[in-house]
């Protein structure tokens, strides 16, 4: 499938003339050095408060650095969403008026991608969507205001293939992950941002791998845990207080929440592995050490590194002018013990 592929350098083809030239860097700088050219980035992330994006976020930082000569310089400027839509239009407008040279864009809602992508185009600023996929209107990758406009991308993972992995981990357990053995998988799903495609996608995706391997599966709870740790626990302490050891699985669309489960699980005397099982997706440090120790069955690699090098990869090819391909895919990994 297309977008499985991980499209990285290969992908680039390199075309000085096309019309993703941006505005002229500021030369000499902070730098200490007069013949440098310092380029101005602008990053704008959802939220600081999420583990996943924190990693993608100091990762953008630290690779461009690794990226500066003693002739370029970038200077990045990360500001913080806060979750709030009209927060993340102001920071916008300010990069505009800042002069910013290129804007690395985490979008709060992508249902705002039509109205910021317009205004940073007509600002002739290049664009790097990361994250948070706007969605064509046939729900695929073809979005029209990627497609149209030739400074536009998007750099992310197809969720589609995490919720598949995630499936794929509970199906491949000896027993299916019906520790009861009556039949049928008893899960609950604890998802985040229901606007975010990576949520409404790991949702589907992990179930239809479970019945597309002829299994039974039966909902016994579905709630919106908004990426968050203190969510997933809440939402987790009382499904296992309704429903006891009828909860067989309980898959977490991120690590965040999947954490905030193990804490619950572990509260209620219930032990990942023996009793009821427990995924999640991103691969944060902590949850592949809990993979290691049983602590959680299984989660899978947002690769977060791959990501933000792409699009800071991406980023500067914008920079020197040359053509962009309207999207970059990097692939999830599958992580069990
Ligand atoms: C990650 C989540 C994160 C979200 C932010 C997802 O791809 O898996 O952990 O909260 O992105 O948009």
């Amino acid at each position: 499938m297309k977008k499985f592929k991980t499209l990285l350098a290969s992908a680039l083809i390199i075309a000085m003339a096309a019309g993703c030239s941006s505005s002229a860097p500021t030369t000499g700088g902070d730098t200490g050095s007069t013949d440098a050219k310092t380029y101005n980035v602008g990053v704008a992330i959802y939220q600081f408060d999420d583990n996943f994006m924190t990693l993608y976020r100091n990762e953008i930082e630290s690779y461009f650095k690794t990226l500066e000569t003693d002739e370029v310089k970038y200077n990045v400027t990360i500001v913080d969403g806060k979750n709030d839509m009209a927060e993340q239009q102001n920071q916008i407008d300010n990069f505009i008026t800042q002069g910013m040279d290129v804007i690395i864009l985490n979008l709060v809602q992508t249902s705002s991608a039509d109205a910021t992508i317009d205004k940073v185009v007509a600002a002739g600023i290049p664009l790097v969507l990361i994250n948070r996929e706007p969605l064509g209107e046939n729900g695929d990758e073809s979005y029209k205001g990627i497609l149209d406009n030739p400074t536009v991308c998007y750099v992310g993972a197809d969720a589609r293939q995490s919720g598949t992995f995630q499936g794929e981990i509970i199906a491949e357990l000896p027993d299916h992950g019906d520790l009861n053995g009556d039949g049928k998988i008893s899960y609950i799903m604890i998802e985040g941002d229901p606007e975010n495609i990576d949520a409404q996608y790991r949702t589907e995706f992990s179930i239809k791998a479970l019945t597309d391997a002829g299994l039974t599966v039966e909902c016994l709870d579905d709630q919106v845990g908004n990426w968050a740790q203190a969510k997933g626990e809440e939402i987790t302490s009382n499904a296992l207080s309704q429903h006891g050891d009828a909860i067989e699985v309980v898959f977490c669309n991120n690590d965040a929440m999947a954490l905030g489960a193990a804490a619950a699980i572990k509260a209620k005397g219930r032990t990942v592995g023996k009793d009821i099982y427990l995924v999640g997706v991103d691969a944060l440090d902590e949850c592949q050490e809990m993979v290691k120790n049983g602590e959680m069955t299984g989660t899978v690699l947002n690769d977060h590194i791959g990501q933000s090098h792409t699009a800071v990869d991406v980023a500067v090819k914008a920079l020197n002018g040359e053509k962009l391909d309207n999207y970059y895919w990097v692939d999830y990994v599958k992580v069990t013990k």
